[in-house]
C-alpha cells in the first residue's frame, strides 16, 4: 500500500513534515490556498536535502472543465498543482510530492477512504492568518465554508495512522487538557509520551515529540477499534 501524508494549510512548513516522515511515507500532499507556482517562486518548493535528487516534475495550471455535451452546469475545477518526483540517492526509493493550491477541505475529499497514513497539521489558528479549519470536530467553521471535517477525515485515515499536531485547531487534543506549556521537557517525555486515551472508536497513543511550533508537536498513533 502507498503510504500517504496529508498536510493541509501547510504554508512553508511542509519541509519539516517531509524531513520527519521521508523514510516511511511514499507520497506527500501539501495544500495551501496561498501556494503559487510560477517560474519565479518554484525554488520555494526545493527539497533542500542532499540525500535526495530531483527526477521529474509536472506543473498543472488551474483548469475549469465544462461538460457542454451533457450539462452546462457540470463544471469540474482542478486546482493548480505542482508535482515532484525525487529519489533517495542511497536506497533509490522514489517519493512523490504534490503541492496543491486548493482549500484543505476540498483537498481532503480527493483522498480515497483509509488512504491517509499520516495527517500533519500544526501552526494554525482560528484568528487572522489561520484557516479556522478544525479537522477534529464536526462543527461548522466561522464563515461556513467547511463542516463535518472530523467525520470526513476519519473515513480517510488508514486503520492505523499517525496524527502530528501541536494542538492547534485540534479539538480532540485540546479536550485532553495536556497543559504542555506548563511542563518541562522531562515531564513531557515522562508523562505525555506513551499517554493513551479513547475518543469515539479511536485509540490515541502519543508515540513521539517532533520540534516545537506553537507548542511541542506530538505524534499520535491512532488505531480504529
Ligand atoms: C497560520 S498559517 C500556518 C502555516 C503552517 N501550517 C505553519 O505552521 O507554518 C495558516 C495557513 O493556512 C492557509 N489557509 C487558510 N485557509 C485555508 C484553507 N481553507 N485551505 C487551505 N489553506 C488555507 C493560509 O494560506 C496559511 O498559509
Amino acid at each position: 500500500m502507498v503510504k500517504k501524508l496529508f498536510y493541509p494549510c501547510a504554508g512553508p512548513d511542509w519541509r519539516d513534515a517531509f524531513r520527519y516522515f521521508s523514510k516511511e511515507v511514499d507520497e506527500f500532499v501539501f495544500c495551501d490556498l496561498k501556494y503559487k507556482f510560477n517560474p519565479k517562486n518554484l525554488n520555494r518548493f526545493l527539497i533542500g536535502n542532499n540525500e535526495y535528487e530531483d527526477i521529474s516534475f509536472t506543473l498543472r495550471p488551474g483548469l475549469r472543465i465544462v461538460d457542454h455535451a451533457s450539462n452546462f452546469e457540470n463544471v469540474k475545477l482542478l486546482p493548480p498543482e505542482y508535482t515532484k518526483f525525487i529519489k533517495h540517492k542511497i536506497s533509490n526509493k522514489t517519493k512523490k510530492i504534490i503541492f496543491k493550491m486548493e482549500s484543505a477541505q476540498n483537498c481532503l475529499d480527493h483522498f480515497n477512504d483509509e488512504e491517509i497514513y499520516v495527517f500533519f497539521h500544526r501552526g494554525d489558528s482560528e484568528g487572522e492568518g489561520g484557516s479556522d479549519l478544525h479537522f477534529f470536530t464536526n462543527k461548522r467553521n466561522y464563515y461556513g465554508t467547511a463542516e463535518n471535517l472530523y467525520s470526513r477525515l476519519i473515513k480517510k485515515l488508514a486503520p492505523i495512522s499517525f496524527v502530528a499536531s501541536d494542538g492547534s485547531n485540534n479539538d480532540v487534543i485540546r479536550e485532553q487538557k495536556l497543559n504542555l506549556q506548563d511542563m518541562t521537557d522531562e515531564q513531557i517525555e515522562n508523562e505525555i509520551i506513551g499517554k493513551n486515551f479513547m475518543h469515539d472508536n479511536l485509540e490515541w497513543t502519543c508515540v513521539k515529540r517532533l520540534n516545537d511550533k506553537n507548542g511541542p508537536t506530538l505524534v499520535w498513533k491512532v488505531i480504529k477499534k
